[in-house]
């Protein structure tokens, strides 16, 4: 599409991917397909159990394989690897765990050998043939067994508060209505096609690695510690994903293994992870416990709630979700306390997956929400009308918009909510129970310090770039659009150039903050090109002449004076410089720490929650289930979402972000589930762990409700990446209780809970 002449009316409006084409034909080039020059492939060799030590390799059938370069074990790599700490605690990596560090092993699948060769064929078969003797003590695989130590997360993590307010106790005491229940959710495992891959290469004392990571500055600055390096000696190169779901967030624990590989072995080294490694060399959601206590008057106003939540996390990392301050906050209550643990297992580190705290917390609250609805005999959305809140119940900051309410309204009217007959059970078409449900969706908004540089040359041609990352969110397009729409060039002709720590420093691509801090940065960057070219064009001769410089305004691609003389963006470079010009943007949202900057180009992650309001996206999610009242099959005809989440740049891509995270939710709330043998993943491939299929999908719609926001930041963007998977999965609970009369508290919802 040409929009060439279209300045000022770009953003706002649906553009294809600019990345769409290669994605769909097969010419996308993903990390594990860079194929420069020899190199040698790496396999890992993970631990069977879970807890214990290695007392030795059996080693010679492997160095038999044809091809075989090097096998590397804690005996080869002790001491090679500097401890380096978490990100979520001022580190750079996913996990604390240093594989190859001694004989010590802290959790099933951890690595416990290296094996190199010429051919990824010969490096598997030989990481199968070695040898490993283990000596296994007992370990604790979740919630309830022995050796799980529970911690306060105010202990975990610092800065951690739960919350208090009012007097739950008596107001439980003296409620008219009550609610008290466990909920719980699963392990979830992020499956992105591009597996954990990384590439590294060595020039001399120079390394390049090439992973598909939503944060090149942490791999670059962890590996810098981990190896004792300069940084500036480090290039780390993300292209496109290939998938994330929440994971490559921050240095994975096998780089510097391969970085060490490559070095001994003067070649480059490649490792592509099989898909079981992936369940336990990466993150994970983990299995979340919620004891929820809502109390209500007569009327349904909620006088106490009380969440107590409990999430895994690994014996070494301080990583634990908050998400009670999410729930906390959502309705008005003048009474509450929060609880959050985490406790302690042998196992690999949980890690953020999409709407982290959000989707299990809120499967939580808002399935105990429809549990008072039904007590109180009263429509689950008028009782939220009912408990609306246009300030914080906890702090009492005002929501920067609040337009909760006005999601449910247009989703219950795209859905047919007036349809629902009330009373469990009432809805049936022949052996099918029919059920409709409704949920909340919230996320607060993000945002982060941001650099880039942006070139305009006379020809119309403008490039943009910066070390951020194209995620699959499509800030690539948004970019290109951006540009086009301030500078008056067509998106065509505008360079995106991402995912390289050679560009300017970028911070994560996380937090759904990634548009919002980009294009407030683009908005700074094309200011200060309004600002150069308006002080030199107002200089005597020019055609600005006579005018202050800081009376032009950039207007829909042109540099416009208060008396009406303009000139093309394009064309006023020219007058400029005929090599054209360029600019470096650094942008700083209110909030951020002073050190933002720095911090940033120092890869430590840096996400802010912004100013004076508390601003949040918003959405109501409704589900249709049908259940099979003799085999209890369930399927789910239809999806209606509607979500608020400022000023929408791309409404063909924002679509297509929410529309795959409803479906993401219906995984959630049906399909989603790893299972523990001990301590150990049992089901760690995509035949046995299910996600949905085209068969299981049915009508999925997303709406947009408008929301403009003049408090959030200066574009009234919030970010939408997360917001459509969260709700679905209490949504569809709620629906099946409307179904069947049967509340089913713990995901995923199966067959057998409703038989
Ligand atoms: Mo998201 S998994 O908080 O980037």
């Amino acid at each position: 599409m040409d929009r060439a002449g279209t300045a000022g009316r770009v953003l706002g409006h649906p553009h294809v991917r600019v990345e769409g084409r290669a994605k769909v034909t097969g010419a996308a080039v993903y990390a594990s397909d860079h194929r420069d020059g020899p190199v040698a492939h790496a396999a890992l060799v993970t631990s069977t159990i879970a807890c214990g030590r290695v007392t030795g390799f059996d080693r010679r059938a492997a160095e038999a394989v044809p091809g075989l370069l090097a096998i590397l074990t804690h005996r080869d790599c002790a001491g090679a690897i500097a401890p380096v700490r978490h990100l979520m605690a001022g580190g750079f990596v996913n996990s604390a765990h240093r594989p190859l560090a001694s004989d010590r092993v802290t959790y099933a699948g951890q690595i416990v050998a290296l094996v190199v060769a010429r051919t990824p064929e010969a490096a598997a078969r030989a990481a199968a043939l070695l040898g490993v003797g283990y000596e296994a003590e007992p370990a604790a695989g979740s919630f309830d067994d022995p050796g799980a130590e529970a911690v306060r997360l105010a202990d975990l993590k610092p800065g951690h508060a739960d919350i208090a307010k009012g007097d739950p106790e008596a107001a439980w005491a003296a409620a008219a209505a009550r609610v008290e229940a466990r909920y719980e959710t699963p392990i979830q495992h992020h499956n992105p096609i591009e597996l954990f891959t990384t590439r590294c290469a060595w020039d001399g004392d120079r390394l390049t690695v090439h992973e598909p990571t939503r944060y090149v500055g942490a791999v670059r600055h962890g590996l810098a510690a981990q190896l004792g390096l300069d940084p500036d000696r480090i290039r780390v190169v993300s292209g496109l994903l290939g998938g994330h779901f929440g994971s490559k967030f921050a240095l994975s624990q096998h780089t510097a293994l391969i970085a060490l590989a490559a070095r001994r072995l003067g070649c480059p080294v490649s490792l592509v992870p099989t898909r079981r490694q992936g369940f336990t060399i990466a993150n994970y959601r983990p299995e979340s416990r919620h004891d929820i206590r809502l109390a209500a008057d007569r009327d349904g106003r909620f006088t106490a709630l009380v969440h107590e939540a409990a999430v895994i996390t690994s014996r070494f990392d301080p990583f634990a979700m908050e998400g009670a301050d999410v729930t906390a906050s959502l309705y008005a209550c003048p009474a509450l306390r929060t609880q959050e643990r985490a406790v302690r297992v042998d196992r690999n580190t949980p890690g953020p997956m999409r709407a982290p705290p959000e989707v299990p917390y809120l499967f939580a609250l808002e399935s105990a929400v429809d549990e008072m609805a039904w007590h109180l005999g009263l429509d689950p959305i008028e009782l939220r009308r009912r408990n609306d809140t246009a300030t914080d119940p906890v702090s009492g900051r005002p929501f920067s918009t609040r337009p909760l309410m006005a999601c449910f309204a247009a989703g219950a009217q795209a859905f047919g909510w007036e349809h629902r007959l009330p009373g469990a059970g009432a809805m049936r078409d022949g052996p099918w129970r029919v059920g409709l449900g409704c949920a909340a969706s919230v996320r607060p908004v993000k945002i982060a310090a941001a650099m880039m540089r942006i070139r305009l040359s006379p020809d119309g041609a403008a490039e943009v770039a910066t070390a951020h990352h194209e995620i699959g969110n499509g800030i690539t397009t948004l970019l290109a659009m951006g540009l086009a729409d301030r500078l008056g060039v067509p998106v065509e002709r505008v360079s995106v150039r991402l995912g390289d720590t050679a560009l300017p420093p970028a911070g994560i691509s996380g937090g759904s903050s990634t548009t919002t801090s980009l294009m407030n940065a683009l908005a700074l960057g094309c200011d200060q090109l309004r600002g150069q070219l308006s002080r030199a064009l107002t200089a005597p001769g020019r055609p600005f002449a006579g005018c202050e410089p800081d009376s032009l305004r950039l207007v829909g691609g042109r540099l416009l004076a208060p008396d009406g003389r303009a000139l093309r963006c394009p064309e006023a470079v020219g007058l400029l410089d005929p090599a054209g010009i360029e600019t470096l943007a650094e942008f700083v949202p209110a909030g951020s720490k002073p050190d933002a900057l720095d911090s940033l180009r120092a890869g430590h992650i840096g996400l802010t929650l912004g100013g004076d309001h508390l601003a949040w996206a918003f959405g109501a999610q409704f589900a249709e289930v049908r259940i099979h009242a003799e085999t209890g099959e369930i399927h789910v005809p239809r999806l209606t979402g509607a979500f608020a989440a400022g000023r929408v740049l791309n409404p063909l891509t924002a679509k297509s972000q929410l529309t795959g995270g409803m479906i993401w939710g219906l995984g959630s709330a049906l399909l989603e589930e790893t299972v523990l043998d001990g301590a150990a993943y049992r089901n760690p491939d995509l035949a046995e762990y299910l996600v949905p299929s085209a068969a299981d999908i049915g009508a999925v719609e997303a709406l947009l409700v408008p929301d403009p926001d003049a408090h959030v930041n200066a574009l009234g963007v919030k970010g939408l990446g997360e917001l459509g998977i969260i709700g679905v999965n209490a949504a569809i609970a709620n629906a099946v209780f409307h179904a069947t009369g049967r509340r089913i508290r713990r995901l995923p919802i199966r067959i057998e809970d409703l038989l």
